[in-house]
């Protein structure tokens, strides 16, 4: 494949961008893959009130219409607009329909923030077959990305600060990629194996993207989000996102657990850092956290196993 180069409440969190905000918007557009909760829709709510045109990535339309229903008030802050765009990374021909619409229109993408994810799932496969989290997590958005790029191109032509950032996690750490069996076809399936490989997949595809990038104005960057309560525990908390009442007996137990983890607003803060400070204009082929480079794992910088997973995930989503 080739890379074509040519909150009424958000001031109580502390923001990394802050003395920024604004100064670089304009109106410009950000591609926000599960932005209709979680980390992916605080990053949109901040997204808006700074004036960028904001497109949440969904796979479920009602889901994403609740959440541009929600997000109005940011947007009319911001004096911005919200759109919706229907695809679901666990099948690629939704995610390359998707993408021939998207070219067709040709609207430039400033930002591309490939947010959606899921961690800790029973064995189950995307529509083509892949284990469901290096398919959703990694190789649907390396499809997304790579068919996306003529429009990040563009949005580089004329500004030379084109963003990919990748939201990863600190659970790439013990991750590593098994280039033989990737998707846990012949051998016992681990759900945190599969997450973390996943992961490791999004820091290593980041690394390989922003050298393939190189002086194109186009930035990679990869990061972790913290520890962040959202719904992203709803295969190992059922409770999370079923519309049964949570148990009396468990609530506690549930608020204690709960007070040591970030709120979605202060998780989504890297992303927002990453995708609108103009401290990171230029910066690329980094990981993050809490809106600081940070050394990611020893495995992650393998320059040979980072070219071995792009060529596995070009072949695999046949670009
Ligand atoms: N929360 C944490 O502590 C934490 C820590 C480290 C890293 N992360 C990373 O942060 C990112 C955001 O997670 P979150 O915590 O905000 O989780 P979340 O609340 O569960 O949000 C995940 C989003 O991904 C979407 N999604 C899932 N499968 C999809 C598919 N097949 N196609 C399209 N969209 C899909 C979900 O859509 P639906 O609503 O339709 O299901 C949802 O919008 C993930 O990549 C996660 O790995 C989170």
């Amino acid at each position: 494949m080739k890379v074509h180069l040519s909150t009424a409440s958000r001031c109580r969190v502390k923001t990394c961008a802050q003395g920024s905000t604004g100064s670089t918007s304009g109106n410009k557009t950000a591609l926000i893959t599960g932005g209709n909760t979680g980390i992916g829709y605080e990053t949109a709510a901040s997204l808006l009130e700074k004036g960028y045109d904001v497109i949440l990535g969904c796979r479920n339309e009602e889901k994403g219409r609740a959440a541009m229903k929600k997000l109005e008030p940011f947007a009319r802050k911001g004096g911005s607009s919200t759109d919706l765009a229907v695809f679901d990374l666990a099948d690629l021909n939704s995610v390359s329909e998707y993408t021939k619409r998207a070219l067709d229109e040709g609207r430039p993408i400033d930002v591309l923030l490939n947010n959606a994810g899921i961690m800790a799932c029973p064995l189950m496969r995307t529509k083509q077959g892949f284990e469901q989290q290096i398919g959703v997590n990694h190789l649907g958005h390396f499809m997304l990305t790579n068919n996306l790029m003529p429009l990040l191109e563009k949005s580089a032509a004329e500004h030379q600060d084109a963003r990919i950032i990748n939201v990863a996690s600190s659970a790439h750490y013990p991750g590593t990629i098994d280039f033989n069996d990737m998707s846990w076809e012949n051998k016992e399936y681990s759900k945190w194996g599969a997450y973390c490989q996943s992961k490791l997949a999004n820091v290593m595809f980041s690394y390989e993207l922003s050298r393939k990038l190189q002086n194109s104005g186009i930035t990679v960057n990869a990061l972790h989000p913290g520890v962040v309560a959202t719904e992203l525990g709803r295969y190992l908390f059922p409770s999370l996102t079923s519309e049964e009442e949570i148990p009396w007996w468990s609530k506690p137990l549930l608020s204690v657990a709960t007070s040591f983890l970030l709120t979605p607003e202060q998780g989504a803060q890297t992303s927002i850092y990453l995708a609108s400070s103009p401290d990171v204009t230029g910066v690329t082929g980094k990981y993050y956290d809490s809106c600081k480079p940070k050394t990611s794992s020893n495995e992650s910088y393998d320059l040979e196993k980072q070219k071995k997973l792009w060529d596995l995930s070009e072949e695999l989503v046949a670009l």
